[in-house]
Order: C-alpha cells, then sequence, then structure tokens
C-alpha cells in the first residue's frame, strides 16, 4: 500500500510496544513484573467517577464547545491561579484529548516546514515525532546526566539557529525525573525570550515532585515569556486519569484560537463526560492528590536505592515524575565502557524481560542508549519482587 511520507517518517512508540510485549506475556500466563508502564496505577478518585456518571445519566452527552465547555476552562484558570499564581482567562485555554493531544495542537499550530524545535535529550519519546509530523526539524539537545539531566542555556546556545522556532521543555521529566530549579527556569525563559522563539512547556507531572521541590512553570517568570509560552497540562497523571483523555494548554488568546479551530476540523471537542469528570477532579478534594504523591515518593526512595547497587548500573535519585532511569552503561560492550555482551539499551531490555521477566522500557527511544527506564507506578510489593528478580540475573553475568 502506497502511504504518506508523512506516516512512514514516524517511529513506533516504544513505551507502548514494551506494555505490548509484557501484556503478551501475562496473557500467556507468564508473571511479568512491568516496570514499563507510564500511567498511575491508582485508581481514579470516587467523586470523580460519580461525576462521569451523573453526566450519562443527565444526558450531558452531546457536542461541546471545541475547546471545552466554559466550566472546565474556569476550573483549569482557576486551578493555574492556585498552584502556580498564574493568570489565564478561558479564552486562553483549549481543552483537548489528552496532554499529547494538547502538544500536537501546539505544534501543529507554531511549525512550518522548516522550522527547528530544540528538544533536550532525553526527552519523552513522543515530541521529536510530533515535530517531524508538522514537517519541522527537531534538534536534540544533550541534557548532561552529571547535571541531573537538566539542559543549561549554554547548550541550547549552541544549537539554536536563524531557523530556531521552538523549545519543548519537560520538568519534572519522563523518563529522567528531572525537575528544574527556579533559577533554571529563569534562564531559559530569558533564552526564550532573547532568541525570540516559543516554549512549550510540558507540565503533566507538576504535582509529583519530591523532596520539598517545589515546581515552577516558566509562564511564572514575566509577562514577555508567558506570552510566549504554551503551558501544556492534563488530568491524566495527577488524577490517575490516563484513560479519560483529558489535557489542556494555555497560552495566547490569538494561539488557543488557531489551536481551537484546528482541533475543530480533528477531533472536535474532547468526550463531553470526560470533561464533566476533569472538573470534578480539579475542583474537588487534594488528598487523593497528596496521598498518590506521597506513595510514589516511597516507592521512588526505594527503588532509586535498589537500582542504584545493581551489577553494573548506576542511579541518581530522581525528583519528579515516576521513573528512574539508571545509567546501564557498565552492563553494555566495551565500547560503551562495559565488558559485556549487551550491544545496547534494547537488548538489555529485551533479556531482562525474557530471563528475569521484568519489563523496563529501553532508554534507546528516549534518546540515550546508555539508560534504561523504569517505573515505579506499580505496587510496593511488585517494586520488591521485580528488585529481587533483576538482582538475582545480574548477579548470574
Ligand atoms: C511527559 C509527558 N507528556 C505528556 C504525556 C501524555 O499525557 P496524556 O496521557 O494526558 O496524553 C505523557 C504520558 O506519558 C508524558 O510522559
Amino acid at each position: 500500500m502506497r502511504l504518506s511520507d508523512r506516516v512512514k517518517g514516524i517511529s513506533p512508540s516504544p513505551t507502548l510496544a514494551v506494555d505490548a510485549r509484557a501484556k503478551k506475556l501475562q496473557a500467556q500466563g507468564v508473571d511479568v513484573v512491568n516496570f514499563g508502564v507510564g500511567e498511575p496505577d491508582f485508581d481514579t478518585p470516587e467523586h470523580v467517577c460519580d461525576a462521569a456518571i451523573s453526566a450519562i445519566r443527565g444526558g450531558f452527552t452531546r457536542y461541546t464547545p471545541a475547546a471545552g465547555t466554559m466550566e472546565l476552562r474556569e476550573a483549569i484558570c482557576a486551578r493555574l491561579g492556585r498552584d502556580l499564581a498564574l493568570e489565564y482567562r478561558p479564552d486562553e485555554v483549549v481543552v483537548s484529548v489528552g496532554a499529547k493531544h494538547s502538544l500536537f495542537n501546539a505544534v501543529m499550530a507554531l511549525c512550518d516546514p522548516g522550522d527547528e524545535v530544540l528538544i533536550p535529550a532525553p526527552y519523552w519519546v513522543t515530541y521529536p515525532e510530533q515535530v517531524k509530523l508538522a514537517g519541522a526539524t527537531p534538534v536534540i539537545v544533550p541534557a548532561d546526566e552529571t547535571h541531573g539531566f537538566r539542559v543549561t542555556r549554554d547548550a541550547l546556545e549552541e544549537r539554536v539557529s536563524r531557523r530556531t522556532r521552538l523549545l519543548i521543555l519537560n520538568s519534572p521529566g519522563n523518563p529522567s525525573g528531572a525537575v528544574y530549579r527556579r533559577e533554571e527556569i529563569e534562564a531559559l525563559a530569558e533564552f526564550v525570550v532573547a532568541r525570540d522563539i516559543y516554549l512549550i512547556s510540558d507540565e503533566v507531572y507538576d504535582r509529583l515532585v519530591y523532596d520539598g521541590h517545589r515546581h515552577v512553570s516558566p509562564a511564572s517568570c514575566g509577562p514577555e515569556v508567558k506570552a510566549r509560552t504554551v503551558l501544556i497540562n492534563a488530568v491524566s497523571k495527577t488524577y490517575a486519569m490516563t484513560g479519560w483523555r483529558i489535557g489542556y494548554a494555555a497560552c495566547h488568546r490569538d494561539l488557543a484560537r488557531a489551536m481551537g479551530e484546528f482541533q475543530g476540523h480533528v477531533t472536535s471537542n474532547p468526550t463531553s463526560i470526560s470533561q464533566k469528570a476533569a472538573l470534578a477532579a480539579l475542583d474537588g478534594p487534594d488528598a487523593p492528590v497528596e496521598a498518590m504523591r506521597r506513595e510514589f515518593e516511597r516507592r521512588r526512595d526505594y527503588m532509586a536505592a535498589e537500582l542504584a547497587t545493581m551489577p553494573g548500573m548506576t542511579a541518581s535519585v530522581p525528583e519528579g515524575a515516576f521513573y528512574v532511569f539508571p545509567n546501564i552503561s557498565g552492563l553494555l560492550k566495551p565500547q560503551s565502557g562495559g565488558n559485556h555482551r549487551f550491544a545496547g539499551s534494547d537488548d538489555l531490555a529485551a533479556f531482562l524481560l525474557e530471563e528475569a521477566r521484568v519489563a523496563t522500557v529501553a532508554g534507546k527511544g528516549f534518546g540515550s542508549d546508555l539508560h534504561l527506564r523504569f517505573s515505579y507506578a506499580t505496587s510496593f510489593e511488585r517494586i520488591q519482587a521485580g528488585v529481587a528478580r533483576l538482582r538475582e540475573v545480574l548477579a548470574r553475568l
């Protein structure tokens, strides 16, 4: 079949692929510990489910405005005000089918073929693919592991060009768990303004920060950078609502209008029922969010400490999200610093799945073949079981 060049250029999502492989093994009766997942293992809070059921029963089952209901956009503005002291109006907010969709709208509304987009590595797998779909060119900027995987202004200055249109920033970060400090965010905000470019700030893990750190949005660094920032968030990770598919973008009104119109021709509105559920989540109690955060922090402490002492691995303690991203170069072939047989992260991930029945995601898809991503969005007991299996298999090498 003749497919468009556009879709032929897409790399399949490695995170979804590993999840599919792990689930296939599980379906065959194999007991796999799944560290590959990118979603909270908690249930959606009860009051959120109740709101959705009421929406169905009450007949709230028709089209809504393409950019989302007014009440939900108002609740999003209130939340941005409450959590980040940011002032947005409902006409500066677009609700979409998950943060992924919000990101796509933003990239499509901002980039033309020939534009370049700065993406710090390691990066979430979807960014380069969306940039390519828009006909633009991803420019990968390494964020040093010794600097906690947080990109510096100097590194960005080395790669910026006349064609640079956009920087995509993700803090707290997937896969590294990196959380940028206020002064670092301020330096990047200055860079964006000085270079006259736009910034997509993916903040989907903003409530999952540990050790007393606070999430800082670049949009809070002054009106100039706020006008150039597309703040992306979702209810997915914060409220354990990945399947409900509600994300949002907050940005300059002209851009929001363009994104809303674009979305109007691609999906129309996000699901009416899910919008009611998202409203209940945003307006509801904070206790379930904080309880989940505390449990993630407990798991992180355990998992990072265990992985740091695994044969051949080194791991720092991530400060946000729900992933540990250890360096595996000690397990790779000599040219990568180790004395083992593994050619790269793919090879090691496949070995761990087959031999230890532990699913992880190879760092290669995130822009680093020297790392492996472990999600701790699974119960403490399963994490302990998986860690024991890894230790046993790696000790045999
Ligand atoms: C950094 C990052 N951004 C966006 C998303 C997508 O979120 P959503 O499920 O709301 O589309 C994910 C999901 O894994 C993510 O890790």
